[in-house]
C-alpha cells in the first residue's frame, strides 16, 4: 500500500508542474500567475477539490504522442467562496499555450454539468491560445460542446469569466455568453483574430492592447464588465460579486451584513438636486447615501456611463441598481446605455434580484448616428427587459422623467411595484423649452418680443407639467416622498415585496429585439 501511495504522490506532484518550470518562469515573467496560484487566490483556503488531474490528450499527430501532460492544460474542480460552493476551471498557458483539446473541453463540460445539477456558479479563468491547432475539428467540436452548455446554463446558474491572458479565436465566445467578464490591464486580451491576421486582411496596424485589451473592452466595445490593474484585484472582485448573487435561479440572493440602520434618514439628500433643472449632479451620490454602508458594486462603470448599473445591499436585501447619470450626457438614453442596462436587468430578473431604478432622464439621444446605429431596436431591448422582468421593481424619480424614457425606466405601467417621486420630479412628454418651441412656434414668431413670449410660455408649461403632481393624481407614482426618507421607504417596500409572485404567459421564449 505504502509503495502505491508514494507512486500516487509522485504522479500528483508531476500533475502540479503543468508545462514545466521554464514555462512557469516565463508565465511569471509576463506578470501572470499560474493556473493553480489563481485558484488559490479565488477560493477559500484549502477548499479546492480537483477533478481529472490525470487526464491526458488522445492525439498522436504533430509529435503530440510523446507530449502527454497530466491535466492537459486545464485545472478543474470545485471549491468554496465565503463557504459557498462554486465550480471552477483554470486554463494553464504553460501547457500548449492553454489551447483547447478534445479532452480539455471534456473536463470543462464535466464541471459545468455538475454545476447545473448541483445549482452552483461556474467561474472560468481563461488564458488560452484558442483551438489546439494539432487537433483540428476535435478541438472545434470541444468548443461547441462548451458553448451549448454555456447557453443552456444561462439564467440557471451564474457564469463568470476572468480573462487572464490571451483569449483568441474560439476562446472568446464562451466568455461572451457568460454573465460577467473580468479583464486585467496589460496582460489579458480578447479577439476573434489577432493583430497579424488583422494586418493581412484589413491592412490595419494595431497593437494587442488596442485591439482587445482590458480598456478597449471595458470602455469601447462593452465586451468586458470589469478591468483591473492586477490579477489578485480581479480575483478578489469576483469573490465580492458572489456576495450579491444567488447560487442558482431558484435560490434567494445572499443577505448582506445588516450593519446600516434601515430607518436611517439622510439630510444631505435634500441638497443633491439643484434648483436649476439643467444643473448636472452625480447620481452615485444619491445611490451611496441610500444603500447599506455606501457600498455600490458597479458593473461596466466605464461603458455607457450615462447609465449606472450595479449591485448593493439595501436593508440587507441584495438589489440590482439601474440609474440614469445626469453627470454624463445629462443622463440621456443612447445605444450603449440601453444595451448595458438591458443585459443587467435580465441578469437580475433571471436570478431573483430586485431592481431599484433611480430616474433622472431627459429622453432618448437624438442624432443621425444613433438612429442609423439602431437606437430604436437597442432602446427597445431596454424596454423589453424592464417589461418582462417579474422581480420586485422599485423606482425613485429624482428629477426628469421625460417622454418614452418615462415609460421605459420601470414605470408603473410596465409593472413597477413601488414607484415614488421626489418633489423635484418633472414628469412630462418633454422639457419645457422643447415643448414650448413646438407648441407655440407660430405664436412666439408673431409676437413683438419673441424672447419674452418664450419665457412666459416656458413658465406656464413649468407650472402645468414640471412637477410630479399630475402623475400622482393618476396614480402613476404611488407617492411623493421626502428625499431624506428614500432609504427607509425603499427598505420597507422591499420587505413587502419579498413574497412577490408574478409570472409571464407560458411560451417557449420571447423574441427580444436583438
Ligand atoms: C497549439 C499553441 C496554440 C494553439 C499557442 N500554442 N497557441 N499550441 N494550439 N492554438 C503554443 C505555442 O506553440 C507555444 O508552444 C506555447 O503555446 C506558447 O505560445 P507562444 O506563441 O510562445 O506565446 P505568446 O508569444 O505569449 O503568444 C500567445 C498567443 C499566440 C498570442 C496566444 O500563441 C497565438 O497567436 N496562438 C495562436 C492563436 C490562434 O490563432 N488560435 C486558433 C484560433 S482559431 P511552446 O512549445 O513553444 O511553448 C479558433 C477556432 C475556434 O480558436 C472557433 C470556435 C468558434
Amino acid at each position: 500500500m505504502r509503495e502505491k501511495l508514494e507512486q500516487l504522490e509522485r504522479r500528483i506532484a508531476e500533475s502540479e508542474l503543468g508545462g514545466g518550470a521554464d514555462r512557469l518562469k516565463s508565465q511569471h515573467a509576463k506578470g501572470k500567475l499560474s493556473a493553480r496560484e489563481r485558484l488559490d487566490l479565488l477560493l477559500d483556503d484549502g477548499s479546492f477539490v480537483e477533478f481529472d488531474r490525470f487526464v491526458v490528450h488522445r492525439s498522436d499527430d504533430f509529435g503530440l504522442a510523446d507530449q502527454k501532460i497530466y491535466g492537459d492544460g486545464v485545472v478543474t474542480g470545485y471549491g468554496r467562496i465565503d463557504g459557498r460552493l462554486v465550480y471552477v476551471f483554470s486554463q494553464d498557458f504553460t501547457v500548449f499555450g492553454g489551447s483547447l483539446s478534445e479532452t480539455f473541453a471534456e473536463k470543462i463540460c464535466k464541471i459545468m454539468d455538475l454545476a447545473v445539477r448541483n445549482g452552483a456558479p461556474v467561474i472560468g479563468l481563461n488564458d488560452s491560445g484558442g483551438a489546439r491547432i494539432q487537433e483540428g475539428v476535435l478541438s472545434l467540436g470541444g468548443y461547441a460542446d462548451i458553448f451549448l452548455r454555456n447557453t443552456l446554463a444561462s439564467g440557471v446558474i451564474p457564469q463568470i469569466s476572468a480573462i487572464l491572458g490571451p483569449c483568441a479565436g474560439g476562446a472568446v465566445y464562451s466568455p461572451a455568453i457568460t454573465d460577467f467578464t473580468y479583464m486585467v490591464r496589460g496582460s489579458s486580451y480578447m479577439f476573434v483574430t489577432g493583430p497579424n491576421v488583422v494586418k493581412t486582411v484589413t491592412h490595419e496596424d494595431v497593437t494587442m492592447e488596442h485591439l482587445g485589451g482590458a480598456d478597449t473592452h471595458s470602455r469601447t466595445s462593452g465586451v468586458a464588465h470589469f478591468a483591473f490593474d492586477s490579477e489578485p484585484a480581479c480575483l478578489e472582485a469576483i469573490r465580492q460579486l458572489l456576495g450579491f448573487i444567488p447560487s442558482n435561479n431558484v435560490d434567494d440572493p445572499p443577505r448582506g451584513p445588516a450593519t446600516d440602520p434601515p430607518d436611517r434618514r439622510d439630510e444631505q439628500l435634500l441638497d443633491v438636486v439643484a434648483d436649476n433643472p439643467n444643473k448636472p449632479y452625480d447620481m452615485h451620490e444619491v445611490i451611496r447615501r441610500v444603500i447599506d454602508d455606501g457600498f455600490f458594486y458597479e458593473v461596466q462603470s466605464e461603458y455607457g456611463a450615462n447609465i449606472l448599473c450595479g449591485f448593493a445591499h439595501l436593508g440587507g436585501y441584495s438589489i440590482g441598481i439601474v440609474a440614469n447619470q445626469p453627470a454624463v450626457l445629462a443622463g440621456v438614453l443612447d445605444i450603449n446605455a440601453s444595451l448595458k442596462a438591458a443585459r443587467f436587468i435580465r441578469f437580475c430578473d433571471a436570478f431573483n434580484i430586485p431592481i431599484v431604478t433611480f430616474e433622472d432622464v431627459p429622453g432618448f439621444l437624438p442624432g443621425v448616428s444613433q438612429e442609423h446605429g439602431g437606437i430604436i431596436k437597442h432602446g427597445a431591448k431596454l424596454l423589453y427587459a424592464y417589461c418582462e422582468a417579474t422581480v420586485p421593481k422599485l423606482t425613485v424619480i429624482t428629477r426628469k422623467a421625460y417622454g418614452g424614457a418615462y415609460d421605459v425606466m420601470s414605470s408603473k405601467h410596465i409593472r413597477g411595484d413601488y414607484n415614488v417621486a421626489w418633489p423635484t420630479a418633472e414628469i412630462a412628454v418633454m422639457g419645457p423649452k422643447g415643448a414650448v418651441e413646438i407648441l407655440f412656434r407660430k405664436e412666439i414668431g408673431d409676437s413683438t418680443d419673441p424672447e419674452r413670449a418664450t419665457d412666459t410660455k416656458i413658465e406656464e408649461y413649468r407650472q402645468k407639467f414640471a412637477h410630479p403632481y399630475v402623475a400622482a393624481s393618476r396614480g402613476f407614482v404611488d407617492d411623493i416622498i421626502d428625499p431624506r426618507d428614500t432609504r427607509p421607504r425603499l427598505i420597507d417596500a422591499l420587505a413587502t415585496l419579498h413574497s412577490k409572485r408574478d409570472r409571464n404567459p407560458p411560451k417557449k421564449h420571447g423574441n427580444i429585439p436583438l
